[in-house]
């Protein structure tokens, strides 16, 4: 079962061969000692060799930031939850909005890929969250519905068992403002309610990260709301020493 807090590194499309290395040892450093908080590197494609060897016995996890929605076949350019598992990844992010917006992924294709994960014993990290306009317009919960309705329509609401949804309002992220305690802990409720709505049991094991401008100064607040279940943090996993302080940020 998943872990108790997480932390998920997104390292984007950052990071060399020599850099990586120098960035986990220094992750394995202090994150040693750290066994209760559950750590997950997720890092691009080409490196999930590397990552697989660095990261081997130490307790920290890894995973990739997109697959396919095929198994396999004529699909250039893509790759497929075999081929991940191949590489020891245990988790992989799922619609997130860098990738939604510029490649034009609907909710449709988003939940084939986390059916896709969950059929292959990958845990999902489904990305959901509102533009500025949504908010301002106070349509957040619609969209945020949404996006987790079409799962539940396709697939049923059990899929959200042992899974990992993270909430990422698209504004927090990058900009350096990351939404209030209240705000996401708001949305975090909303999200646990409409999967627990359609499927009870299946809402007790979802685990609801927040995600968006995550720093070693707002991490504190934030990882100690009970409704919020870790981090997804971008920017500040690529330096580890703000990295390693938001880990250390979880109670
Ligand atoms: O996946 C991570 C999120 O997009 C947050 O990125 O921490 O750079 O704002 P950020």
């Amino acid at each position: 079962s998943i872990p108790h807090k997480l932390v998920v590194a997104n390292w984007k499309m950052h990071g060399n061969l020599a850099r990586n290395q120098v960035l986990i040892k220094e992750y394995l450093q202090a994150l040693n000692p750290l066994a209760q908080t559950k750590v997950v590197v997720c890092v691009p494609y080409p490196y999930l060799a590397q990552i697989q060897i660095l990261l081997a016995n130490t307790g920290v996890a890894w995973g990739a930031q997109n697959l396919a929605k095929f198994e396999q076949g004529a699909h250039t350019g893509e790759v497929s939850a075999e081929m991940l598992k191949d590489f020891g990844a245990q988790y992989v992010i799922i619609g997130h909005s860098e990738r939604s917006t510029a490649y034009c992924e609907s909710d449709e294709n988003i939940a084939e890929k986390f059916m896709m994960a969950k059929r292959h014993g990958l845990t999902p990290i489904l990305c959901v969250g509102e533009t500025l306009l949504e908010r301002e317009a106070g349509v957040m919960t619609r969209v945020v519905g949404k996006q987790l309705e079409t799962i539940i329509r396709l697939f049923g609401a059990g899929a959200f068992a042992e899974s990992i949804v993270s909430y990422e309002p698209i504004w927090a992220i990058g900009t350096g403002l990351a939404a209030s305690a209240e705000q996401a802990v708001a949305m975090h409720q909303f999200i646990r309610d409409t999967v627990a709505a359609a499927d009870s049991a299946a809402a007790s094991t979802l685990k609801i990260l927040y995600g968006g401008s995550v720093n070693p100064q707002n991490a504190v607040q934030l990882l100690n709301q009970k409704e919020i279940d870790g981090a997804l943090v971008g920017r500040c996993s690529l330096d580890a020493e703000q990295f390693i302080k938001i880990c250390q940020a979880v109670p």
